[in-house]
Parts: C-alpha cells; structure tokens; sequence
C-alpha cells in the first residue's frame, strides 16, 4: 500500500466548453468552437458545445458530485467570450457565474483551481487575427485581469494556459481543433504569443496585481521513444520530441526556442522577427508550480514522406479507447527527465484518465475496469515518484463528467461520471467510486 501526505492535492477537472453549454446565455457570445463545430466534418457526427453537459444550469448539483467524491480541489476553466462578449466589453453577468462557482466550491471546502484559456477563444478575437495576431497578448492580459480581480479572493492557484501545443498545432497547424488552420508559420506565431501571454501574465499577477496564490501553466507532454535505434528513428524521435515537447519547455525553463527546430521549420517561416527582443525572458519569468497533462507515451519511426521527418509507429502496448499507449512507466520517465533537465518547481497532474467504450446497464451501473485499472496505475506512479523525492503536489483526474471530447464529440467518454446527454442525468461510474475511496483512505 502506498500513501500519499495529507497536503497532497486531489482533484478532478473539466474544461468550460467541453461541459456548460448555455452558449447563448446570459449575454455569451460565440467562440471558435462553436463556429469549428458547427462547420461540417469538422467534429464527430456535427457533435457541438451547444448543450454538452448543460453544466451552466445544473452547475449546483455537479458542486454536490464533487462533495460526495470528497475531492480535495477541482479544476475548471472561464469562457472568455463569456466574460468579453465583444472586444472591451466585460460582462458582469457572465462573470457572475464562476463567481458563484468558485464561492459554492470554497463553502464545500473544495479549492478552486482555475485556467484562464482553455481554448475557447472569442470569435471576435479570431476575427481580429485570434493568437496569430500579437494584440492577442493584451487582450488576454485584459480578460486575465478581471479574472483576478472578482475571483482571486476565491481561487487557490491559477493556470494561464492549458496545453499551448494543442491551441496553437491542432489548431493552427494540423487543423484539427479550432480555428482549423493548416499553417506552420501561424502555428508557431500563435504558439508564441501564447506563451507571451502567459509570461505577462505571470508577471501582471505578481507585480502590478500583487496576487498571492501560486500561478503556473500547464502542458501537455509525452515521452518520445524510436520505435528502434537506427539513425533515421532517432533523428524523427528527436524531431518529434522538439516538436510537442521541447519547442514548450525550453522557452519556459531555459529562455531560448531549440535551434535544431529552428532550422527545420525555417522552410516554412519566412521570418523569426515576432520573437522580439525581452520576449523570451518574460516568457522564462517564474512561476510557482508546473503543471502537465499526461495520457501517454509516443512511439515514434522515420518517414521520408513527413515533413519533419516522423510519424507515429505500430506500438504493441495495450490502448485506451482513444487507440493511446497505456504507459504509466513512461508517465515516471518523463517526470524524471523534466526534474533533471528542466525543473524544481512543484509538479501537478492537471489532467490523467482515460476514454473508454463504456455501457450504461439498466441499474444504473457502468463497469469501467479499463478506467479503474488506468487510474490505479497512474495513482500509483505518482506515489512513487514521490518516495523517489519528484515532488508531485497533486493529482487531477480527467474528467469529472463525459463531455464534449473536442474532434470526437460526445463519441469518447472521459469521465468518471457516465452523463446520458439525452436527459443530462449522472451516473457514477466504478472508477468514481473507486476514486472516492482512493481520496478517503489517501492511500493506493
Ligand atoms: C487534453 C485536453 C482536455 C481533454 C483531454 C482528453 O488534451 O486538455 O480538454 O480533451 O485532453
């Protein structure tokens, strides 16, 4: 049996337009994801954010699903078009929402842990140029503020950013999330003033603000492997790793973007002068915890026919529903590779779980072995990283609720709690239950 200390931060987490719903209400106006999802064969089945868990008007008893599973925090994210229907315009009543939310959760002795940008950037904003635009930086840094301002007093720590990677590559460059663009050069613009933003922010809530919670960002990693140890598979696994990993750390933790991607992308970057001069040490500013959202390892071979040189290689490890490598060993490895090459800050899981095909039965039961047996497997690593002196703050399983699973719709379910979207009731799936009792005896 493993345990975890009694400062060890439990939690669950969601993301505001995978849950709310409500896109029209209360004054909200559209964000990207509600134009990409509303674009044919964009998302699964013309799937789209306009109800989703309808969170927004049941937001009172899913606070009441997360008393009963006696989590420590719960992580949740602020639509921006929400709280700044239009350019300069900042709307009380959208606010008034996450005010609630956030006063609700600290009543229940739940601490609230708060992401900025979660995805769903205003139309307007796209309009305007969106990320690629480096205005974006103050507009981000105007909705942050207010974020601040009414909701400091409830919040226990804040996240700028989740998963840079994923807002700026899927968005940008592969054009599989919004706003669906196939572009590496407005990829890696809008990858830099996103991280921008963050260190201004950073910076904004430390200095100017004089907040006193702890700040961070959070990204998504996976630990590249070559699928053999041939020059070609090393070469591509070193790409790949540049590509979703290093291209985020090393500005963050060392100040500087890796040279070796540098010189690959330059084919398509007519340009690097949007980096400019005091850019990358406010981005390499310092916060006060680190956060990653961790689902699996890559395995990686040599293409000639990719650009960059790799793609993904047949791996025989066993698979979430989402076809990723279960892979909690992996999981250790890279926690030990980001203590010795990047960082001694405080880690948080701010993401773990997995997607499954699950089956509602008529009592009301879901059986998710596959779930309960990846959520067991990643607890238990965390609590060995810790005998092992990594320092690992807290834990977050993805996700509360099954939810709007971006590309995928409501086809992948990732939550611990099984929704019926036809009449919005909750269930709780076995790994709910098992996670509560994980939370209670604070041991594994
Ligand atoms: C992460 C996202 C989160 C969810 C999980 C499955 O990349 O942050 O919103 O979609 O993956």
């Amino acid at each position: 049996m493993k345990k975890f200390s009694q400062d060890f931060i439990f939690g669950t987490a969601t993301s505001s337009y995978q849950i709310e719903g409500a896109v029209t209400q209360d004054g909200r106006t559209p964000s990207i994801w509600d134009t990409f999802s509303k674009t044919p064969g964009k998302v699964w089945g013309g799937d789209t954010g306009d109800i989703a868990c309808d969170h927004y008007n049941r937001v009172e008893e899913d606070i009441q699903i997360l008393k009963e599973l006696g989590v420590d925090s719960y992580r949740f994210s602020i639509a921006w078009p929400r709280v700044f229907p239009a350019k300069g315009q900042y709307n009380a009543k959208g606010m008034e929402f996450y005010k609630n939310l956030a006063r609700r959760l600290v009543e229940e002795n739940i601490q609230p842990f708060v992401t900025i940008y979660h995805w769903d950037l205003p139309q307007w904003a796209h309009e305007l140029g969106g990320w690629v635009n480096r205005e974006s930086v103050e507009w981000f840094e105007e909705f942050s503020l207010k974020c601040f301002e009414e909701l400091d007093e409830y919040v226990a720590k804040w996240i700028t950013h989740n998963e840079p990677w994923c807002a700026a590559m899927l968005g940008y460059h592969q054009g599989e999330h919004a706003p669906g663009h196939t572009n590496l050069d407005e990829a890696i613009r809008a990858a830099h003033h996103i991280l921008l933003s963050h260190g201004r922010v950073v910076q904004m809530y430390k200095e100017s603000y004089k907040g006193t919670k702890e700040i961070g960002i959070t990204l998504n990693l996976s630990p590249v492997y070559a699928a053999s140890t041939s020059a070609n598979d090393q070469l591509a696994a070193n790409n790949f790793d540049g590509y979703l990993n290093r291209w985020f750390l090393e500005p963050i933790f060392k100040g500087s973007y890796p040279v070796d991607m540098m010189n690959l992308y330059s084919k398509y970057i007519y340009s690097y002068d949007f980096i400019q001069e005091g850019d990358l040490e406010t981005i390499s500013c310092p916060s006060d915890f680190f956060g990653i959202n961790f689902y699996n390892r890559a395995l990686i071979e040599f293409s000639s026919a990719a650009d960059f040189m790799f793609k993904p290689a047949y791996s025989d490890y066993p698979k979430s529903g989402m076809g990723w490598d279960i892979s909690p060993n992996e999981f250790k490895e890279l926690i030990h590779r980001l203590r010795e090459e990047y960082t001694t800050l405080p880690i948080y899981i701010t993401e773990n779980g997995a997607a499954f095909d699950d089956r509602l039965e008529e009592n009301g039961s879901v059986h998710d072995e596959g779930r309960v047996d990846y959520v067991e497997k990643h607890i238990t690593a965390v609590a060995e990283l810790n005998e092992e002196g990594m320092n690992v703050a807290g834990y977050y399983l993805w996700s509360l609720l099954d939810n709007f699973e971006w590309a995928f719709g409501y086809e992948k379910r990732f939550g611990i709690i099984f929704v019926d979207f036809n009449t919005q009731t909750r269930y709780w799936k076995d790994s709910a239950k098992r996670y509560a009792e994980i939370v209670r005896n604070r041991s594994i």
